[in-house]
């Protein structure tokens, strides 16, 4: 007999051997067995909705629990036992399930495709694994806020196009990426509802045939809603396609992040230094400190946007209901989870050990980054913005041709090009008056940073309370 043919859930038609390289194309155990725990709640409940339909006895209902009681024993004490010719986990727990209760076993797919388990298994492993994720993106999220309200008053350029354009606060830069990961956090709130959807007793396409409870499998699953459509439920991967997309955006956010930090700690910049536990050193160069930590994260950024539109070419064009195209969405899936999984543990370590050096930041900032201010001078003293910006301009490139710095033009300079300058412009050249100014939400002003920190404090607080 086939080394393939006893135990393949597809024998009894096929007469032929699997050539073996083709049964190792074809497994998909080796990867997917971590949804082992989702496979067997999976089975379980169906055993259930089995016997409520009268297709098992309540014995047999039994045998079954009990058998598939003991596969979760032996895959939480790793005993489980992968066989060669276990093409994949619903096979492998099925050969064990009848390895361990006999013929009742065989009656547990009644109604059921692989192609609706798999799916289910899918949904129930990824909602599960949302969770953790959501865990880890909220605590990173909140130790960037925590280190905001607490460095508050720390000035530093900030740069539009790389250029130094106005002074900001720290606290400021740090909250525009903390807003952008909410709204992560927020869509996947959304992409998990949309997972949260029972496919079980879709069959293979057509639905199924034995009077199944899907809204019984719904409750005992706890999915929030059952699947419309059987052809859709099976052959559908958009909710792979989400999370994938998902993964993607979050880590653009933090390769963003993880950018602007790199530059930040070189020598030239010097505003942060990256703490030893997030560095590495050159086997070569003793002096380096490298930001491994910072450009692994900008680097998996592109390797899990690869997935994502690999798996994206991989649907493209296929024709409806289930195909095996639909077997390579798993490994991206999982790949990209891990990875966001372990850039936001990273992420949150690189924020809460990174030290700021505040005079660094001090001292970059330049009087030529407070032109924008001198031209709201003169548009306080009523002058229309577009003659102001002209004569800031004018004022900058007057200073440029005596080469001094702008804070250094005389009164009497400064009335060359406006006679609405007075003394009081004096007050342009300082960076707290400047970030004070801008006191409308959302702002870089004390008060309005401190109104975002309150807001994302008590998002999290409302998140966390549910
Ligand atoms: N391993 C398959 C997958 O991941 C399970 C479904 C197989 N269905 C089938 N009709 N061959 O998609």
């Amino acid at each position: 007999m086939a080394s393939s043919e006893g135990t393949k859930l597809w024998g009894g038609r096929f007469e032929g051997n699997l050539d073996p390289i083709m049964e190792k194309f074809n497994a998909s155990v080796s990867y997917e067995q971590r949804m082992w725990a989702a496979d067997i709640k999976g089975s379980k409940a169906y055993a259930k909705a089995l016997e409520k339909a009268g297709l098992v006895t309540k014995t047999e209902m039994d045998q079954i629990l009990n058998g598939m009681d003991k596969i979760y024993e032996e895959w939480a004490h790793g005993t489980f036992q992968i066989n060669e010719g276990d093409e994949d986990i619903h096979t492998a727990h099925e050969r064990r399930l009848k390895e361990l209760i006999g013929e009742a076993g065989g009656k547990l797919h009644a109604g059921r495709s692989r192609n609706d388990q798999m799916v289910t298994d899918m949904r129930i492993w990824l909602r599960d694994e949302i969770s953790v994720l959501m865990g880890h993106l909220q605590q990173l999220i909140k130790t960037m806020v925590e280190r905001a309200a607490v460095e508050i008053d720390i000035l530093f350029p900030g740069y539009t196009h790389m250029q130094r354009a106005q002074p900001i606060r720290w606290s400021h830069w740090i909250l525009s990426h903390a807003v952008a990961l909410s709204r992560d956090a927020e869509r996947l709130d959304e992409i998990k509802r949309r997972i949260n959807v029972l496919p079980l007793g879709s069959g293979a396409i057509a639905g199924n045939p034995f009077k199944i409870d899907r809204e019984f499998l719904c409750t005992e699953l706890q999915f929030e809603a059952i699947s419309l459509n059987s052809m859709d439920a099976t052959g559908g991967r958009d909710f792979l396609a989400e999370i994938l997309f998902w993964c993607s955006l979050c880590l653009i956010h933090l390769s963003k992040v993880s950018e602007d930090l790199i530059i930040y700690n070189t020598k030239e910049f010097g505003f942060i230094t990256l703490s030893d536990a997030y560095s590495t050193g050159s086997s070569l160069m003793p002096q380096k400190k490298n930001a491994d930590s910072l450009e692994l994260i900008r680097g998996k950024a592109g390797r899990v946007f690869g997935q994502f539109s690999g798996f994206l070419m991989s649907l493209k064009g296929l024709p409806s209901a289930y195909n095996k195209d639909l077997q390579e969405g798993k490994e991206p899936v999982f790949e990209s989870i891990d990875t966001v999984t372990a850039v936001l543990q990273v992420a949150s370590g690189v924020f809460s050990t990174l030290q700021v050096n505040e005079h660094a930041m001090k001292k970059a900032l330049s009087p030529d980054m407070l032109a924008t201010d001198l031209a709201y001078y003169l548009v306080r003293k009523k002058m229309p913005f577009r003659e102001a910006h002209s004569a800031s301009g004018r004022a900058v490139h007057l200073a440029e041709k005596k080469c001094i710095e702008v804070n250094q033009l005389s009164l009497d300079d400064l009335k060359t090009i406006s006679p609405l300058f007075e003394s009081d412009v004096s007050k342009v050249w300082n960076y707290t008056n400047s970030v004070e100014q801008y006191a409308a939400a959302g702002g870089t002003a004390r008060s309005s940073v401190t109104a975002q920190i309150e807001q994302l404090r008590a998002w999290l607080k409302r998140r966390q309370s549910t």
